[in-house]
């Protein structure tokens, strides 16, 4: 099978050298891409800024911004069978990007902040995908209550509940432990352990369901 698999952070700029960004470093996606290689499947990886080695045989596409990310998995999620969400995406961008370096004032400073792409809930809707699509939910409460409402919000067969405001797991961590969200509203939680392990455990369900 042909995996897409997003991963890592977005960045929207707000002049030459600052943007608005998160805390996300890769790793859960880059485990994923290299858990579906082992596995013998093809990995597109469109991927935002991190500092992690390409997973050998993986195609990663490098954007930066959640607009970028859009429009690289718009153009490469109609030659796949699985498309696995795991960037952190900016929700929301500067209206406007300064030509130049902003200049320190006194003065207070309000941005001006306009909505992104919705690039997971853009899958069904807008790009016409229908083979098999995974979310994750960034949650730091009602975890499964709201990774189901995506769930169902986005058309997805699989949303991971990932739970961002305990210490070790999550964001920026070797470690991950997240509950399946199923259509339907049966959950299965996964125990703490490595990315790694993680992926694979992952990677296992989704082929055999999809
Ligand atoms: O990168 P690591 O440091 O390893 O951390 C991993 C992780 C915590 C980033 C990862 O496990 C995770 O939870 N990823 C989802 C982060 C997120 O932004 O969740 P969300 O609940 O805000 O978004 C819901 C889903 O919509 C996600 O699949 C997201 O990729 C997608 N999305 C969000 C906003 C947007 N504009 N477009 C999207 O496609």
């Amino acid at each position: 099978m042909h995996f897409l698999i997003t991963a890592g952070p977005t960045r929207e700029p707000l002049d030459p050298v600052r943007f608005l960004s998160n805390r996300s470093s890769g790793r859960m996606g880059y485990a994923l891409a290299e858990a579906a290689l082992a596995a013998g499947h093809a990995v597109t990886l469109v991927s935002g800024p991190v500092a992690l080695p390409v997973p050998a045989g993986a195609n990663r596409v490098r954007i930066e911004t959640a607009r970028e990310m859009f429009e690289a998995v718009r153009d490469a999620i109609g030659g796949c069978d699985v498309a696995i969400f795991c960037a952190a995406v900016a929700d929301y961008r500067p209206v406007a990007t300064a030509e130049h370096k902003l200049k320190k004032s006194g003065d207070r400073l309000v941005l001006e902040l306009e909505p992104t792409e919705d690039i997971l809930g853009s899958a069904r809707s807008v790009f016409g995908f229908r083979g098999y699509l995974v979310g994750f939910a960034a949650e730091t409460e009602r975890l499964v209550e709201h990774a189901q409402g995506k769930l169902m919000r986005k058309g997805c067969d699989l949303m991971i509940a990932n739970d961002v405001a305990r210490p070790g797991i999550g964001f920026d961590s070797d470690e991950n432990e997240v509950i399946l969200c199923l259509p339907g509203g049966s959950t299965r939680a996964l125990p703490r352990q490595s990315k790694k392990d993680l992926a694979r455990e992952l990677v296992a369900f989704i082929a055999s369901a999809a």
